[in-house]
């Protein structure tokens, strides 16, 4: 089934997934490279486990996740553009064995439950329209006293550097996108607003709350780069009856 949101989504994302391993990189001043690294440093994962990278995109989080942790890694994305990208990308790598692609939604996960020994989503709520019930989905999937990581952009709280903030992301960046391709002046755009609208709904402490509603344990946040980067991470709880409501 497909939803208006997840059309919009992908059309955005087809729209610029033939630059998409160097422009985040080059627009956020190399700081997207450093939030992958230390995403992926807070996975626990041995050589037998196998870990689910939802929102793979063009891979860049699941080959970092197959080269440091050595397991094998499940990447889903909904973008077929994207999901072409990745599949050459870890061609060339060496690692297409190690890291098989499945087209799918967060929303619905076409695995069985608590199958993966962790899960690692990026930048996935701005893109989704009931973030409690997509989070409870993906923790649905991942095996109890699992590992759970994420990476979303945040708002940095320091007023200084959120006045900056807003002038990039208001300013800047839409003209930045522009020079590169239509697809990326609309994400130029889009990017800022959208993510002030999740944070008006979630702050990082907002994401963290939600997470431990929702049965997770030892849920805790790293702020990178003034907190243009939140990393979460935090431990399935073992007994899924200590789940409590979905709602706010
Ligand atoms: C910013 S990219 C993530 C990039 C990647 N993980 C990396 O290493 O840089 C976000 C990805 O989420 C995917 N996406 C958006 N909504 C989704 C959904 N509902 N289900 C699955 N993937 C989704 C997009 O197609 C896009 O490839």
């Amino acid at each position: 089934m497909d939803y208006h949101r997840n059309h919009q989504s992908r059309q955005l994302f087809d729209g610029i997934a033939a630059q998409y391993d160097w422009v985040p990189g080059l627009f956020s001043f190399f700081q997207y490279q450093r939030w992958r690294r230390y995403l992926v440093s807070r996975l626990q994962a041995g050589p037998d486990a196998t870990v689910l990278d939802l929102c793979t995109g063009t891979a860049g989080v699941a080959m970092q996740t197959a080269r440091t942790h050595r397991c094998r890694v499940v990447g889903v994305d909904l973008s077929h553009k994207m999901l072409s990208r990745a599949q050459r990308n870890l061609a060339s790598n060496g690692l297409a064995g190690q890291v098989p692609l499945v087209m799918g939604r967060a929303e619905d996960l076409a695995f069985a439950d608590d199958c993966f020994d962790a899960v690692c989503v990026t930048f996935l709520l701005r893109y989704v329209d009931d973030p409690e019930s997509t989070m409870l989905e993906i923790i649905r999937v991942l095996k109890p006293g699992g590992r759970l990581v994420s990476l979303e952009f945040g708002v940095p709280p320091n007023p200084v550097a959120r006045a900056l903030w807003h002038v990039y992301t208001r300013g800047v960046l839409p003209m930045a996108g522009a020079l590169v391709s239509r697809g990326w002046r609309n994400v130029g755009g889009f990017l800022g607003p959208s993510i002030s609208h999740l944070y008006q709904s979630y702050t990082a402490d907002g994401l963290r709350e939600l997470w431990l509603r929702l049965g997770m344990l030892d849920v805790q946040v790293k702020r990178l780069s003034l907190g243009g980067g939140v990393v979460m991470w935090g431990t399935k709880n073992g007994s899924i009856e200590t789940v409590g409501t979905i709602g706010r």
